[in-house]
């Protein structure tokens, strides 16, 4: 693109060089005068040509040729220099044997420009180019993007193989040592196990979804005769409600002190790992500190209570999760930061997301609705859900599943190789990116028919669900442990919503789709009793 630029301008100069004093005019002085004046310039022999107006005789002044001609050697050079990089780049990595396909573009910043701009087109092109699975250079790494869902199956299940998780640098340092995508082997199975414990069914029934009941019952109290930004209010949601399921923290002074650090930190894992006081990664490792001094300070204060608050961090502290590894405290801490980060963009911008198809699809509405206010005829208002009423609402699990499918909250997965790495015939060396790339199998339309559809019923016919190309939650040893409570959390959230309110879309609301889904301008709604 860059290069293409250049070279439109570096051939224009040489136009304008070369050309005669007539041509010149026709250069300068743009359309307008083009289209009349130059035609009848061009049709008058050139010994009969009007000597140029005064205000062009000065571009014929030698200092200015010289100038022009200093630019268009610049110009010359540059594009050299870059054709130049671009091919060294290109020939140093196609020395190597076995690699698959592909381009490296740019040394040091590769394809990322192009990436970040042109999105999910960017690896459709290349899709088309040089088949599902290629090479490139984005976001500072050499990478290999697999399109290919079998592959990317497999490669998710073997980690043992030399796949390990390979996200940036900066979510890594600000979400800790001990974070679940840092640590592999008997590490992360030890973190692993602790998190399963506390998210399993069993759990979910006895002291979760109590907890998620009151919590969304509150969060949802009073929102009629409102307009509500729902972005901010399901992303207040996902973060409050993980507190309160982690430490029993309600709404308050303490919960808003985490939340303005906790929005610190999850901005900083998205940028670049420069730490210059005022850039949001040196923010966010700030945030971090403040954070683990807080926890800390909690983990002292449970300790010397001595009482039992039946929430994840007492569980964790007691080591009766359930697993066999206790952790330490350095430990529990990112565990923690963890929680609360994997669950927190993932369930807000579903929810959200939720709220717009159905808003959107009147049919769909009326069925949870249904569905909802069904659940709610056996019970008085202050009656909480319980865990039948959950698994009963089979086509909200369809609706947050769909909405998961079509905003595709998760674009793909990043793991790095720990050794050189067979993948279809080709070498990977080790130390390379691969980029499990999720996304196209949401719009494939032998798995989804007429897959741009918002179609929750897809889910109650196919067994969708158990599906081996189903990755919307990862697959193989790091498929997400928080997988139930997630859903358990926008079902919840759903219910509520539909059964106490009606809303209607206000204002100029847009929705981007990437690199991640989101209303840039918030996504309003007018909210009235139902
Ligand atoms: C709709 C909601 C959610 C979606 C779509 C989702 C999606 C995912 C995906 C795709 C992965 C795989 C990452 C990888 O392989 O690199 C993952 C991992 C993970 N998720 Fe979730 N997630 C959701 C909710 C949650 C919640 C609520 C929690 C916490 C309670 C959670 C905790 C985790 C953790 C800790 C991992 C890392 C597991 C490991 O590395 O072993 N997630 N999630």
């Amino acid at each position: 693109m860059k290069r293409g630029r250049v070279a439109i301008i570096l051939a224009s100069s040489l136009l304008l060089l070369c050309d005669r004093p007539r041509g010149l005019y026709k250069g300068l002085l743009g359309s307008q005068y083009n289209s009349k004046a130059s035609t009848l310039l061009l049709a008058l022999p050139s010994a009969e040509a009007p000597p140029p107006p005064p205000f062009l005789q000065q571009q014929q002044h030698p200092r200015r040729k010289m100038a022009v001609l200093l630019l268009v050697a610049v110009l010359a050079a540059a594009v050299l220099a870059s054709s130049l990089l671009l091919r060294w780049n290109e020939v140093r990595y196609s020395r190597r044997r076995g690699l698959p396909p592909g381009t490296m573009g740019w040394p040091l910043f590769g394809e990322t420009t192009e990436f970040l701009k042109q999105g999910p087109s960017f690896m459709k092109a290349r899709r088309l180019r040089y088949g599902s699975l290629f090479r490139t250079h984005i976001l500072g790494c050499p990478t290999v993007v697999c399109m290919d869902p079998e592959l990317n199956r497999r490669t998710l299940a073997s980690e043992g193989a030399g796949f390990v998780p390979g996200y940036p640098q900066s979510m890594l340092d600000i979400l800790g040592p001990n974070n679940i995508a840092a640590v592999h082997g008997p590490l992360h199975r030890a973190m692993r196990g602790a998190m399963l414990a506390l998210t399993r069914p069993t759990m979910i029934r006895a002291a979760l979804l109590p907890k998620i009941d009151a919590f969304m019952r509150a969060h949802l109290h009073g929102w009629a005769g409102r307009r509500v930004d729902i972005q901010e209010m399901t992303k207040e949601m996902a973060l409050l409600s993980a507190l309160r399921q982690i430490a029993g923290i309600s709404a308050g002074p303490l919960s808003d002190a985490l939340k303005a650090e906790l929005y610190t930190l999850v901005l900083g894992t998205f940028s670049l790992p420069i730490n210059i006081p005022g850039t949001n990664y040196s923010k966010g490792l700030q945030a971090r500190k403040k954070l683990v001094a807080k926890l800390r300070q909690m983990i002292a204060d449970r300790r010397s209570s001595g009482c039992a608050q039946d929430d994840m961090l007492d569980a964790l502290l007691s080591g009766n999760e359930g697993t066999r590894a206790k952790l330490n405290d350095d430990q529990i801490i990112d565990l923690l930061i963890t929680l609360i980060y994997s669950g927190y963009e993932t369930v807000s911008t579903t929810s959200m997301m939720a709220v717009k198809y159905l808003s959107d699809n009147p049919k769909a509405l009326e069925q949870i609705r249904k569905e909802h206010l069904d659940i709610r005829k056996g019970k008085s208002p202050e009656d909480a859900l319980d865990w039948n009423d959950y698994k009963s609402m089979t086509f909200t699990r369809a609706v947050i599943y769909e909405t998961l499918r079509l905003a595709t909250v998760v674009n793909g997965l990043l793991r790095k190789t720990t050794q050189d790495v067979e993948m279809n015939g080709y070498v990977i060396p080790k130390g390379w990116r691969i980029y499990v790339y999720t996304r196209e199998i949401n719009y494939d339309p032998f798995l989804y028919p007429e897959p741009m559809v918002f179609n929750p019923w897809r889910w109650l016919e196919k067994g969708l669900e158990s599906h081996p190309h189903f990755m919307l939650f990862g697959g193989g040893a790091r498929m997400c442990p928080g997988k139930e409570v997630g859903t358990v959390e926008i079902a919840t959230f759903l219910h509520y919503f539909v059964t106490r309110y009606r809303w209607e879309e206000e204002g100029n609301n847009t929705i981007s789709k990437f690199p991640r889904v989101a209303a840039p301008n918030g996504l309003h709604i007018r909210v009235q009793d139902y």
